[in-house]
């Protein structure tokens, strides 16, 4: 695991994009596995200036998402769906049929699985998987439990990722409480992995994640054993280490 230290979340956005805008140059169809949160809107912005500055160019990029919530249609203003095309897709040259996100209003889950497995694996795998954490330690949605989810499957989020992404609805009862989320072997098989991670809240996860044992209850700590990791961490994120 490379760990690269910043200073602000600008800073770190703009370490994260430069390691994105470089895997874009290095090969311009390389598949980008994308995350949602709070914590990729500043790298979305900055990727989305270099296009406007005529510096990066999304034409060939293929984009697999990592999760998006049960019974939330694309068009629906929480979705996934719509958080990609408001906070990236919409503003560069990417062709929208490139774009892949779960299928939130399928009901089928055996289905929509088995089908968005098949995306990943039609798309010749991940070039550079890109994950937040959530403060329990979450990567995609999948929740700390027992056993590391394999591929991609409908998980019962857990009652903080509820409360922790309450702030994007308007009540309490409209956050889902189911969504889609690819697997930890998905994710593993990422060639790159490419995690941020921004203020004090985060922390602990990153803790967990970087000297905690592996273990399904910190879901990030299986990144240990992949051998091409990236973490872009600002100062709060890894102020643990402040005084060792
Ligand atoms: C959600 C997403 C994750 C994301 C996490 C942290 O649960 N499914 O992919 O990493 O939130 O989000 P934030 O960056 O807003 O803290």
């Amino acid at each position: 695991m490379r760990i690269y230290r910043a200073n602000t979340y600008e800073d770190m956005s703009r370490k994260a994009a430069n390691i994105i805008s470089a895997q874009i140059i290095m090969k311009p169809d390389a598949v980008l596995g994308l995350a949602t949160g709070s914590s990729p809107l500043g790298i979305y912005r900055q990727l989305i200036e270099w296009y406007k500055k005529g510096d990066l160019d999304f034409r060939e990029v293929r984009t697999v998402n990592l999760d998006e919530y049960k019974g939330l249609a694309p068009e629906d203003r929480h979705s996934y769906a719509y958080f990609m095309k408001e906070n990236l897709f919409d503003h560069v040259n990417i062709d929208p049929a490139n774009t892949h996100i779960p299928n939130g209003l399928e009901k089928d889950e055996a289905l929509e699985c088995a089908r968005y497995n098949e995306v990943i694996a039609g798309l010749g795998g991940i070039d550079l998987q890109l994950l937040g954490i959530g403060a329990n330690g979450h990567i995609g949605f999948n929740e700390p439990g027992e056993a590391f989810e394999k591929e991609t499957h409908c998980v019962r989020l857990t009652d903080t990722t509820i409360e922790a992404n309450a702030r994007f609805f308007e009540t309490m009862d409209q956050v889902p409480k189911y969504a889609y989320s690819t697997g930890i072997k998905n994710i593993m098989q990422a060639r790159s992995i490419l995690l941020i991670a921004s203020g004090k809240a985060k922390a602990e996860a990153v803790n967990q994640m970087l000297t905690g044992p592996i273990s399904p209850a910190c879901p990030a700590s299986i990144l240990q054993l992949h051998n091409n990791v990236s973490i872009v961490a600002d100062k709060e994120a890894l102020s643990i280490y402040d005084s060792l």
